[in-house]
Formats: C-alpha cells, structure tokens, sequence
C-alpha cells in the first residue's frame, strides 16, 4: 500500500496509471470504522486505482473543540485499509499541503442546501467541507467518489458541489452502517461511555417509529412526539428533528406523493453530537 503525503507527488503516481483504469475516490477524516471500509469495499470492487484520503479538515469544524479532540489515527487507518486491499493509495497530506498559510473556506450558494439543520447548527460547516472536497476532486479527478448517507445532507451539497463547479465526476451515496444495536457508525461513537453508546441506540428506534407513523400521521404531530420521547431521556439532549424533502432538504409542508421524503435528527450524548437519518417513503 503506498502512502502519499504532498499534492505532487499523489499528481506524479496518477498520471503513471492507464487512461483506461477507472479510478475511485473515498474520502475521510480517518479514524476509520466499519462504515468507512464499507465505503472503501465498494471503490475497491467498482474500480481499477482507489485513493482514500485521510485529512482532518480543521475549515469544517465550527467547534475548535471537537477539533481539537478528532482522533488522528494514521498507523491503524492504514492497518484497516490494508486488510481491504494493499492496492489502495493513502493520501495523508498536512493542512500546510492542503491550504498553504491561508485556512479558510470559500463561500459556496448551494441554493440553500448549505442552511438547513447541519448547517443551521454548524455555521460554515457546509462551505469548510465544500472548500475540501473541491481541491480532492480537482487533484484526484476521480470517475467515483463515494461518501456515507450517515452524512446525508453534505452527501447532497456535494452533489450539488459537482454540479455548480461543473467537476465530472460521478457521485456515489452508500448506505448508513449500523452497530449491532442500531447506532450509526460514526468515529464520535468512540468517545462515548458504554452505557451511553448502548442508550444511544434510541435515536435509531425512535426514527424507525416515525417512519411507521408517516404512514397515517401529519409531520407536525411526528416531530411533536419525537420531541416527546427524547424530553424523557435525560440522557440523549434532543437538537432537532427534521421531516424534509429528499433532493431539496425544504422542511416538509403538507406530504406529496411521489415525492420523497426523509427524518433527520441530531442528539448531544456526554457532550458528543449525533446524527442520523431515515428515509420515510
Ligand atoms: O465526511 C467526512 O468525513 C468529511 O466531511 C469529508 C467528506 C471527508 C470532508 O472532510
């Protein structure tokens, strides 16, 4: 497995590999979980040459906490990528390689996508991540890039990403991995206490509830007893809960058939934020 730290030397490897080799790119933070390899196995099953970046994006973090407490965790990173394929190419750069002296984000209009829920919540997030991904597809200029639906509102900034700046390259969603109990896969879960990584498999029944209820009941009277349920768990601090069109991420309004629509929520355990979501239809 090659591990790649500067931009040209990762732009000398690729321009080594045939035009005919499809190539797939899987981005991440690292501290990889299962969730990450499942994405990785699908790029490594659907193309010839795969890069998995690793590279905590400090522009994203709103909070210079949770920054600050990301875990960097390059050795065994690479150990899990290993067991996928020896193939894979690591692309582990510093921030000075990524942003020179200047850290900032650009300023993106993803047609509102951007300030809705994560990014109602998370000032800037959206244009961090955007800021980011722009200057991986550029460099890599992938055919596939593949990112988890744990994520599903920046899967669609991306999406419409590729379609602003015009970057062609196909976009891949891939399912939300669960522990055995339910949880979303996530790096956050590792700083949970037991007990509370167990509880937190609430937030997973409690949207598999709403998506039986949006069979007979309007949205308001789902998110009210959302709401409901999560005031009698001291431990799990409610956020928000959202019911949303699926492409457009507009907060519902009366349901419509044919379009499709889904839960979102985001929940303080022990002081670690976590999301998730559901599709209802
Ligand atoms: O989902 C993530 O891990 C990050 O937001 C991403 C897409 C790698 C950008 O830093």
């Amino acid at each position: 497995m090659l591990l790649i730290k500067t931009r040209k030397l990762l732009i000398e490897h690729l321009s080594t590999c045939k035009t005919s080799e499809s190539l797939g790119l899987v981005p991440t933070m690292g501290a990889l979980h299962i969730g990450h390899g499942a994405l990785v196995n699908r790029a490594v099953r659907e193309n010839d040459v795969v890069v998995v970046s690793i590279f905590v994006n400090p522009t994203q973090f709103n909070n210079p906490n949770d920054l600050e407490k990301y875990p960097q965790t390059l050795k065994s990173d690479m150990a899990i990528l290993r067991k996928i394929s020896k193939n894979i190419i690591v692309f582990a750069p510093s921030v000075r390689e990524m942003y020179s002296s200047d850290v900032k984000a650009i300023n993106y209009d993803f047609g509102g996508l951007e300030h809705v829920m994560e990014g109602a919540f998370r000032s800037g997030h959206f244009d961090g991540v955007g800021t980011i991904v722009e200057s991986l597809l550029t460099l890599v200029k992938p055919d596939n890039a593949y990112f988890g639906e744990k994520d599903f509102q920046q899967l669609q900034v991306i999406k419409k990403l590729t379609e602003i700046r015009q970057i062609p390259v196909k976009i891949i969603g891939c399912p939300i991995v669960r522990e055995p109990n339910g949880l979303a896969f996530s790096s956050r879960n590792e700083r949970l206490s037991k007990t509370i990584r167990n509880e937190a498999a609430f937030i997973y029944k409690t949207l598999k509830s709403a998506k039986i209820k949006f069979g007979t009941e309007s949205a308001k009277n789902i998110k009210d007893w959302v709401t409901n349920q999560f005031s009698q768990h001291p431990d799990l601090e409610l956020e928000y809960i959202e019911i949303t069109k699926t492409k457009t991420l507009k907060s519902i309004v009366r349901k419509q058939k044919n379009k499709k629509y889904r839960a979102f929520i985001a929940v303080y355990a022990e002081g670690v934020r976590l999301i998730d979501n559901i599709a209802l239809n």
